[in-house]
């Protein structure tokens, strides 16, 4: 027996099964450029108080010297990553105030233009 309300619900299903594959596709493809001017962002203005402060970095037009310069010490991903989540010495930990998407994309920023390979 075939009832009548059966053919909308199967239309809803298929829509919401496209909007899932859809945003899921949307997720698996970040825009690298974007995310590094997005680190920059973090570094200059989104970090409070601002890395720019403590750190000098070119790119990021800084010279700031309570901290090492980013530019000589070419930190790595993790370094930076561990660094900015859990604070090295007077250095304050981020991980409350910057997403980790957040930290990740400063991470790569800093990589990409302190020229540290990954
Ligand atoms: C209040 C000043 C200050 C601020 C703000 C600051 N730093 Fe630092 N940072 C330091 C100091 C000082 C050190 C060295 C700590 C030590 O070795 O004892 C350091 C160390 C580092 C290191 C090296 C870690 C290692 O492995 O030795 C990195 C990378 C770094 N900072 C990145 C950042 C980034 C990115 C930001 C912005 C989110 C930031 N810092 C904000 C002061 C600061």
């Amino acid at each position: 027996m075939f009832r009548h309300g059966s053919l909308p619900d199967t239309q809803i299903m298929r829509k919401t099964v496209l909007a899932v594959s859809l945003s899921l596709l949307a997720c698996s493809y970040p825009a690298l450029a974007g995310d590094t001017k997005k680190g920059k962002q973090v570094f200059t203005e989104e970090a409070q108080p601002s890395c720019t402060v403590c750190h000098t970095l070119s790119d990021a037009g800084s010279s700031g010297t309570i901290g090492p310069d980013l530019d000589e010490m070419k930190p790595s991903r993790e370094q930076v990553i561990n660094a900015v989540t859990g604070g090295v010495g007077i250095m304050p930990a981020f991980n409350e105030s910057l997403s980790s998407e957040q930290i990740e994309a400063l991470a790569d920023y800093i990589v990409e233009v302190a020229g540290a390979t990954r």
